[in-house]
Order: C-alpha cells, then sequence, then structure tokens
C-alpha cells in the first residue's frame, strides 16, 4: 500500500509546481498579489489574501499537502459539496518538514461524524470511515467512523500522515469533519520518547511491521512497552508483537520479565469503563472472557512465542497488574481491532490515549523456590539434606522458607511441592501467609473464567498430602495460617506456630498441590510458608517399663560403640514450643565391661551463664550457676548399684571439645548421662543446645569385692596409692553400709572435717590432697567431708552419726534403714580408714530423747541393752562384743573387764544357758553402768564443750578441729 502514499506526496508535490509564487516559505500559501498565508487558510471561507486568490470556486480542502510551524494550531474543516459525487473521497496530508516545520506532527479531532459505526457488524463502518496512514510504514487497513463524544488526538510516529475520510454513498447519518494539527519538535515529545538525558527504550522495530519490536536486557534501560502513536490514540487493525528478552544473566541467578501499569492515565484502551453501581474505590479490569469479538487486547505469553502458555489475556481496564514470565523471555501481543469510534481523550490534563507498559526483569537465585525450573509443569522438590551432616548445626537444607512462584501461572495450572525427608524426619509447616484475591473484572464483577466443566470448581484450591493420605483440602479458602510469625523478623522473634496453626506429618513425605483456575496474573494466589524436617531419631532404645523414661530417655546396651548426640527434634526445644528439655541416656556394660565416654563438645545456649569448676574436694567438674540464671547443664552419673545414682561430673558451659575431649572412664557398670535444660526461650533449638559423646565399652576386670555391706560393724583402709590389686580394681567405687530398719549407724574415722563447700579461693587448712567424702542418704547427700588423718589416732577420731540418731526425721526411718556411701579421693600418697557400726538407743536414752520421764529409781535393766558402746550411749551388736576388734571408739566392747574369762566363758555357752546367765550378766552390767553412770555424765560435758553436742544435728556443728 505504500506505493499509493508516494502516489500522493507525488501529487501534491505536482499541485505546487502549478501555481508558482513569490518567496512564501513552505508553511505558506502564495497569494497571486505575493502575500504570504497559512496553509489552511485556503479555501477556508474566508479571503485571508484579499485578492480572493486563496477562495477559487469550487476549491476543496482535501487532496492537499499541510506543512506548518512548530508552536502553531491549525484548524481545518472538510466540507461536503452538497452536489459532491459519490464515493466521496478526501485526503489529507501533513508534513513535518524537519526543523522548525517539526519532526511529528499531532492531530486534534474537534468533531467528527462519519456514518454509523455498527461494532458489531461484521463491517463496522458501513457508510463510510476515515484511516490515517503514515508514510514509510504499512498500512494496516483499520477505520474510524461514527460520531465521535469529543475530541481525540492521534501523534504521526513519522514526519508524513495522511488522513482520508471516504463516504460511500448518501446516508442518513450526517457528515461533520474539523480537525487541528500541530508540529512538534521530537525533543519536544517527551512523554513519548523520555527527556533528552533520559531517553525511554522504546525497543528496536522490527523491519517491514507496523510496531513490533524488540526489546532486549531491559534491566539497565527504561524499557516501555508503547501502544502504537502512544500517547496518542493507537491505529485500528494492528497487531504488534513485542518480544522481551534478558539475555544477560549473573551466574546463579534466574532473569524473570515483569510487565505492568499502576497508573490509570497511562492505561487507556478503548474506553474507560464505568460500572454503574461498582465501588469507586475499587479498580477495574478486563480480561479472558470479556475479551470478546473485537476487542482490543494484549495477549501475554511466557515466552518467546505465540505457542507458549498465555499468562493473561487483557482488554481494559484502570491498570494492568504485574504480569510475570517463568524465564527470560516474554511476548506481549497487542491486536486493535479493525473499526471504531475516534474515542475522545479521558480529561484535557492528561490528553493521553493508548498505553504504557513498564518493563522490569526480576532477577532470582538460580537454586531457589521462588520459581518453576519446569516449561510445563509447575513441580518443585524439597528434598532433605541428612541429619547427620554437619549442616545440623546451621540448619540449612532442613528447614527453610517457601514462597509460591514469583512469577505468574496459565489459568489451570497446579504447582506441585513434594518434601521429601530421610528415615525418621517428620515434615512440619506453617504458612505465613496465604493470600488469593480475583481483581474485579468487567461489567459482571465475576470471577475471569468460571469455567463450569472444571471438576475443581475452586478459583484457587490447596490440598496436602501426608503421605498419601489427604491431610487438607482448601477450596477458595485459607488452610491454618501462622501468621503470627510473618511479623519476625531478624531483630524479633515470635512465638513458635502450636499444633493448630501448623501441619506436621507422620509421614517422611508431604506433597502440597496448590490450584489456580484463572491464572495467578489476574487472579493472584499467592503464599508464605515455613518448612522443618523433623528429625525423630534418638538413637538407642526406649528406657523399659520398669524405668518411667521421659520422651528422650534412652538406653544403649550390647553396642560396643556409638555416638550420642542430643535429639534434634525441634519439637522437645524452645522454637518447638517446648520449655524444658530432660534427656536421660543410659549405657550398660556387661561383666567384665565399663564404659568410657568421650565428649566432644556441648552447648548450654547463646551465652550460658555457669561455669564448669572443678570441685575442690574430689577434682571434678561440678556446674556453678550464677545466681537467678536458669538450669541447663550435662551430667555423668554412675549406678554402682541400681538404687544408688551418683553424680561424678557435671558440665555446664559451652565447650568446644574438639581439641581436647573430655574423657569419662566408668568405675561401674551402668553410666547414666543426664542433659537437662530448663525455661528454653523460643528461639532455642539444638543448633545453640546440644551435645555430642562417643560411648565406648572397654574390656576391664570387675571390682571383685563387695563394697556394699550391711553388717554389724566393720572397718576399711584406703590407700593411696593402692596397695592391692582389688584397690585398683574398684577404685572410683564408693562403699556403701546400711543397717537394718529402725537401727542407726555411727561411722568413725580419722582426721578433720571440712568445710562441704570451701570457697574457691580459700585454701584449706588440710595438709593432703587426699579427702574421705561421707555421703548419706537417697540419692546420697554430701554430709562430711573428711581430711584424713593416720587412723587410730585417737584425738583426731571424727565420728558421724545416721541422721535420724539426733530424733530427725523420724519418718525417714520407718521407710529407709540410714546409710552412709563412702568416697575415697586418693589423689596423693596417703592412707585413712574408717570403721562403722549398726548401734541403736537403749531405752532409757530413747524415752529421754522422747521427754518421757524415766523414773530414775526403776528398774534399769530394763531400759538398758546387753551390749552397749558407753560413750556413745549406744547399744550395739552383741557379734561385735568380744570379738577380738575394737568397735566402740573407746575399745569398751574388748576391755578386760568383760572379755575376760568369765565373759569368754559365757561367750562360748549355748543359747539356752546364755538366756539364763542373763541374770548373771545383768547384774554385772548394772554394776558397769553405775560405775560409768557419772563418767558418762563428765564424758558429756566434755564433749560437748568440744562443740560435738552443741547442737540437734551433727551436721550443724563445726568441724573438730577447728
Ligand atoms: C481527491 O483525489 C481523488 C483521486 O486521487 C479523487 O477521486 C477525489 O475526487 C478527489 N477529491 C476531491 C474532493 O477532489
Ligand atoms: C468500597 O471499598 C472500600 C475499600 O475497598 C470499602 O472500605 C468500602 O466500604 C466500599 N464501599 C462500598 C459501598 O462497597
Ligand atoms: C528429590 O527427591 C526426588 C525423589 O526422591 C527426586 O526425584 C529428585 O530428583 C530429588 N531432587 C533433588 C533436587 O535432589
Ligand atoms: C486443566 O488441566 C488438566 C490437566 O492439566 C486437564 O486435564 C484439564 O482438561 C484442564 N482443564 C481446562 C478447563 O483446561
Amino acid at each position: 500500500m505504500s506505493w499509493w502514499l508516494c502516489f500522493m506526496v507525488v501529487l501534491a508535490a505536482n499541485f505546487y509546481e502549478i501555481s508558482p509564487g513569490p518567496a512564501c516559505r513552505i508553511s505558506e500559501f502564495p497569494c497571486r498579489n505575493g502575500r504570504c498565508i497559512r496553509l489552511n487558510a485556503y479555501c477556508d471561507g474566508t479571503n485571508d489574501c484579499g485578492d480572493v486568490s486563496d477562495e477559487p470556486p469550487f476549491c476543496t480542502v482535501c487532496n492537499r499537502t499541510y506543512y506548518g510551524d512548530v508552536g502553531k494550531t491549525y484548524a481545518l474543516r472538510v466540507l461536503k459539496q452538497p452536489d459532491a459525487r459519490y464515493p466521496f473521497l478526501c485526503h489529507l496530508t501533513f508534513t513535518a518538514n524537519g526543523q522548525n516545520h517539526g519532526d511529528i506532527i499531532q492531530l486534534i479531532f474537534d468533531e467528527f461524524k462519519v456514518g454509523r459505526y455498527e461494532a458489531s457488524a461484521l463491517d463496522g463502518c458501513p457508510d463510510g470511515y476515515m484511516q490515517l496512514s503514515e508514510l514509510g510504514r504499512p498500512f494496516t487497513g483499520g477505520s474510524w467512523c461514527g460520531t465521535s463524544s469529543g475530541p481525540a488526538a492521534y501523534y504521526s510516529e513519522t514526519s508524513t500522515v495522511t488522513a482520508s475520510v471516504k463516504l460511500f454513498g448518501l446516508t442518513d447519518a450526517s457528515f461533520a469533519f474539523q480537525l487541528r494539527y500541530r508540529f512538534f519538535s521530537k525533543k519536544e515529545a517527551i512523554v513519548r520518547f523520555g527527556l533528552p538525558g533520559a531517553p525511554i527504550e522504546r525497543g528496536q522495530i522490527a523491519p517491514g511491521t507496523y510496531c513490533t519490536r524488540q526489546f532486549e536486557e531491559c534491566y539497565r534501560k527504561p524499557c516501555r512497552l508503547q501502544s502504537p502513536n502512544y500517547p496518542g490514540m493507537y491505529p485500528r487493525n494492528v497487531s504488534c508483537y513485542w518480544s522481551l528478552r534478558q539475555k544477560f544473566v549473573p551466574t546463579c541467578k534466574h532473569a524473570m520479565i515483569s510487565v505492568r501499569q499502576e497508573a490509570v492515565h497511562k492505561m487507556q484502551m478503548k474506553r474507560s469503563i464505568n460500572v454503574a453501581g461498582l465501588n469507586k474505590t475499587e479498580r477495574i479490569l478486563r480480561a479472558w472472557r470479556d475479551c470478546t469479538g473485537e476487542r482490543d487486547h494484549l495477549i501475554f505469553y511466557d515466552g518467546g512465542s505465540t505457542n507458549d502458555a498465555v499468562l493473561a489475556k487483557y482488554c481494559g481496564g484502570d491498570w494492568l497488574p504485574r504480569v510475570v514470565s517463568r524465564g527470560p523471555e516474554m511476548l506481549v501481543a497487542f491486536h486493535s481491532s479493525p473499526f471504531s469510534i475516534p474515542l475522545h481523550s479521558p480529561s484535557s490534563q492528561s490528553p493521553l490515549r493508548g498505553f504504557e507498559l513498564d518493563v522490569e526483569v526480576i532477577f532470582v537465585d538460580s537454586d531457589s523456590l521462588d520459581f518453576s525450573r519446569q516449561n510445563t509443569d509447575c513441580m518443585f522438590y524439597v528434598n532433605a539434606t541428612s541429619p547427620d551432616s554437619d549442616e545440623i548445626w546451621t540448619g540449612s537444607g532442613r528447614r527453610g522458607r517457601l514462597v509460591s512462584p514469583k512469577h505468574s501461572l496459565p489459568p489451570n495450572s497446579t504447582c506441585v511441592y513434594k518434601f521429601f525427608g530421610y528415615p525418621d524426619d517428620l515434615i512440619w509447616i506453617s504458612f505465613i501467609s496465604y493470600s488469593h484475591k480475583a481483581l474485579l473484572v468487567g461489567d459482571n464483577t465475576q470471577t475471569l473464567i468460571r469455567n463450569d466443566t472444571a471438576s475443581y470448581g475452586c478459583s484457587t484450591r490447596i490440598r496436602i498430602w501426608d503421605g498419601t493420605s489427604l491431610i487438607e483440602d482448601k477450596c477458595d479458602e485459607s488452610p491454618r495460617l501462622c501468621d503470627h510469625s510473618a511479623l519476625s523478623n531478624t531483630s524479633r522473634v515470635t512465638r513458635p506456630c502450636s499444633k493448630v496453626e501448623s501441619y506436621l506429618t507422620i509421614d517422611r513425605s508431604l506433597v502440597i498441590h496448590h490450584y489456580t483456575e484463572d491464572g495467578t496474573a489476574l487472579h493472584p494466589a499467592y503464599f508464605k510458608l515455613m518448612y522443618e524436617f523433623v528429625d525423630t531419631k534418638l538413637g538407642g532404645e526406649p528406657w523399659s517399663k520398669k524405668y518411667e523414661g521421659g520422651v528422650c530417655h534412652r538406653v544403649f546396651r550390647k553396642q560396643h560403640v556409638g555416638d550420642v548426640i542430643s535429639p534434634n527434634n525441634v519439637f522437645l526445644y524452645g522454637r518447638g514450643g517446648a520449655k524444658d528439655l530432660d534427656c536421660v541416656y543410659r549405657f550398660e556394660a556387661e561383666n567384665g565391661e565399663r564404659i568410657r565416654l568421650t565428649l566432644y563438645n556441648a552447648s548450654f545456649g547463646i551465652n550460658p551463664s555457669c561455669d564448669t569448676v572443678i570441685d575442690p574436694h574430689t577434682g571434678r567438674q561440678i556446674c556453678e550457676f550464677y545466681a537467678g540464671s536458669r538450669l541447663a547443664e550435662l551430667n555423668i552419673f554412675e549406678r554402682p548399684w541400681e538404687d544408688y545414682r551418683i553424680q561424678k561430673t557435671c558440665i555446664c558451659d559451652n565447650l568446644t571439645l574438639s581439641s581436647k575431649p573430655l574423657v569419662f572412664v566408668s568405675a561401674s557398670r551402668v553410666v547414666e548421662l543426664q542433659f537437662t535444660a530448663k525455661d528454653m526461650n523460643i528461639t532455642e533449638d539444638f543448633t545453640v543446645i546440644h551435645f555430642h559423646v562417643l560411648f565406648e565399652l572397654i574390656k576391664m576386670t570387675d571390682c571383685p569385692r563387695n563394697q556394699r555391706l550391711s553388717t554389724y560393724g566393720g572397718d576399711v583402709h584406703f590407700y593411696s596409692p593402692p596397695k592391692k590389686d582389688d584397690d585398683t580394681l574398684c577404685a572410683g567405687l564408693p562403699w556403701v553400709v546400711e543397717s537394718r530398719y529402725n537401727r542407726s549407724l555411727f561411722l568413725l574415722s580419722w582426721g578433720a572435717f571440712l568445710p562441704l563447700k570451701p570457697r574457691l579461693d580459700e585454701t584449706t587448712r588440710c595438709p593432703s590432697n587426699n579427702r574421705v567424702m561421707i555421703y548419706s542418704g537417697r540419692p546420697p547427700k554430701l554430709i562430711r567431708v573428711v581430711c584424713p588423718a593416720e587412723p587410730g589416732t585417737r584425738p583426731l577420731a571424727v565420728h558421724v552419726f545416721s541422721e535420724e540418731w539426733w530424733g530427725e526425721a523420724q519418718a525417714a526411718i520407718s521407710q529407709r534403714p540410714p546409710n552412709f556411701m563412702i568416697e575415697w579421693i586418693g589423689i596423693e600418697p596417703g592412707v585413712a580408714a574408717f570403721s562403722w557400726l549398726e548401734i541403736s538407743r537403749p531405752r532409757s536414752s530413747l524415752l529421754h530423747q522422747l521427754q518421757v520421764p524415766v523414773n530414775a529409781s526403776g528398774n534399769e535393766t530394763d531400759l538398758e541393752c546387753a551390749h552397749k558402746c558407753p560413750e556413745l550411749d549406744a547399744c550395739i551388736s552383741s557379734s561385735l562384743w568380744c570379738d577380738g576388734k575394737d568397735h566402740c571408739p573407746s575399745g569398751f566392747d574388748e576391755s578386760e573387764a568383760h572379755c575376760g574369762a568369765t565373759s569368754k566363758l559365757l561367750n562360748s555357752l549355748p543359747l539356752s544357758a546364755l538366756a539364763a546367765a542373763t541374770a548373771v550378766i545383768s547384774s554385772i552390767i548394772i554394776l558397769v553402768c553405775l560405775i560409768l553412770h557419772r563418767s558418762r555424765a563428765r564424758h558429756r560435758r566434755r564433749l560437748a564443750k568440744k562443740k560435738l553436742l552443741t547442737g540437734p544435728k551433727l551436721l550443724d556443728t563445726g568441724s573438730l578441729n577447728s
């Protein structure tokens, strides 16, 4: 069709040659009288020249070419002569001749009445039409007709534009055609081309096309998709293909193309939609099925060709929501209908018509889940990394955030997320946000495409499977939300999501299906979730029913070596909602085996307020908590006997022991490791509270002797270094002595009592580092620390009575027989010893203690016992009497007085005879007692002076040496 335009220009040029006038400018009409008038003054019905040479008879404004000057506005009116022949044809050519004649032309159609416009007819302009064509651009063939309701603007793309009006015949419709035109220089046209310093990137036009353009590398330039002839009305019957491509993609990034327009004045396609009854604050857009018939429309393809999926079909509205391609290419197609009324500009302030779309290139991490990798499917795999890998401490690969794709999804798409964990993994997901909102559209405020045949009947649907069982199915509704977590950021942490706010599987796999019926470009459906693979592995076996155990009480047996690691299950920690953690790991060895634990590292929070210090008596690690701090520690206990749990080591500060691990070898066959953290806060989990221990069973002969005794009395000697093999094999094992019910225990040793908890910086007055530690009760409680002295040194004898001897804890007596646990801390060469006696009170003493008045003149025999250490005021077992060993501290039980010949004889008599002899013995005892009565009183006074008996309890008295 361009030949036609060329012809027109030649025609116009010839026209001028006919009337060579004086030196008028090209934008002027030369009058015959030599005056120069505006070109549009020709045939305007006014005698502008003065000689009427501009108004020849039968003149017409048609078939002429108009030039003009920049900055001036010219008007033209086409009048149809009543006698004009049909078809009536009129060409108006406007040429911007460069420099001050301008570069582009603006036409403003002030009055436009050209036949009828029949929107629904195949030929929309049955009576006639106007066409616009530009020199050097393909002819589109599109037409305008009908009656315009207001002025409409057109801006040429080139320097010559021809408006052709054609009327087919006499019609009822009147004809009126009046326009203004102006010439602009290119640099004035900033709306189209941008400011001189900041030009708008309008793309590279494809040769031979009207408006197909290519855009590349829009990440640096402000690319704009402009409708043809922007910012004026666009031509009819055009198809433009705008291909957008991002070639340069930084490594480890993925590029996506986004197109949108938020500003109403830049989004003028056809007429603006005014729908009665619609909320004015809501914005309107038409899309999909609203784009019927010959509506102008935009189609967004998810790729570089029209074979790619359609993300959106849009045909007008106040704005264009963001449409994002999956990959670095997008094709936008624009079609305008062949026929239309010229559409007037919405306001004189913004005389814009057409649209301009903003292009943006979005880069996301190429390994992220923010986009779908497959062209056709939308499938995501979230595979757990191994819970045993080192990454566990940083959490990566085991938990994260996931957002719905950042690109638009075509209609009828389902995005599938498959989570797959390791054995023993559960999957925990919490939705931080979930939204789906149909953007209001069209005349009937319905959703975009309500496909009645769609099997789902939901515009958005989310389904969640735990393994193979469906656990959630929400149609146009939110799943369980944990939306408070959306408020958390780096400086603020919100409470953990509860079970009713999240989903926890019982299987190691979870699948989410997220379906969109309308596509997400025009019906955004967005979610953000947190996921976590929860490792429930604990190692070992659960505790037998016999011992009630918590959730992380485990027992390790028959396994010769292995790692023990604190649980990695978030639900046991503060971040999972737990308050306290208490895990006990029990190790059981066989006969001839011991347990060796190697502690590689331990952590008790970011900043534990506790120090692991060395106990000055035992040389073992103990935990010193700061005042008011929460408890978090790792304890090692031994159980030489099932009912005795003895603390051996406590660790409570963060140690990276990998360079010098802490090694513990048990003295017995059962060891327990207890890991405790109380009052955890909501940020804490296994990344900050954890430990790692290696356990091994090692061969070592068992302690061959029984160190748990319940005899009437006895003695034990300690040697450092060990004297016998037994001492070596039993090193580390305490001695336990127990009495029978309703008896008491008496312990005798040599040395001096030391404070139980000496200040760490205090030097003790004990010349030795060796200690005899005396515990009582169950669990054993330290009651005495003895700085040992040479056994048998009378002045340095120390006495310890079991608690109830002093009348305390009467209830305890009935429940448990008294006991002592004695431990030898042999750090340097030395000896120590202790002896014990099972004792009971003589009745008189008991009555005295119970404050029952004792009739002194009564039968004292009944109130006393047969074998008594007078200095203790305690009865002892008859089997200890005269057995050749001192039991009473004074040695009274072996004194010559009653272990002489008579006594020996008595002892050798049979039991029946013994009863008969009781009377004799009683009389002797009474005698002795009478003698001793006064000496005992004396003795007591002396003891009291030495502050041994100042309090009701021995425990309260100070050291013997103090
Ligand atoms: C303009 O020129 C065309 C031929 O190109 C002719 O058919 C038409 O009648 C002319 N119009 C007028 C108003 O003279
Ligand atoms: C219009 O919409 C706004 C915000 O969406 C809302 O607050 C207002 O109540 C609506 N008015 C009517 C009449 O629907
Ligand atoms: C995740 O696991 C699935 C199934 O086991 C597998 O098909 C997929 O390739 C894995 N993906 C990755 C990224 O490892
Ligand atoms: C939607 O997609 C499914 C499978 O992807 C297909 O079977 C179905 O026919 C599609 N429905 C429509 C309405 O396109």
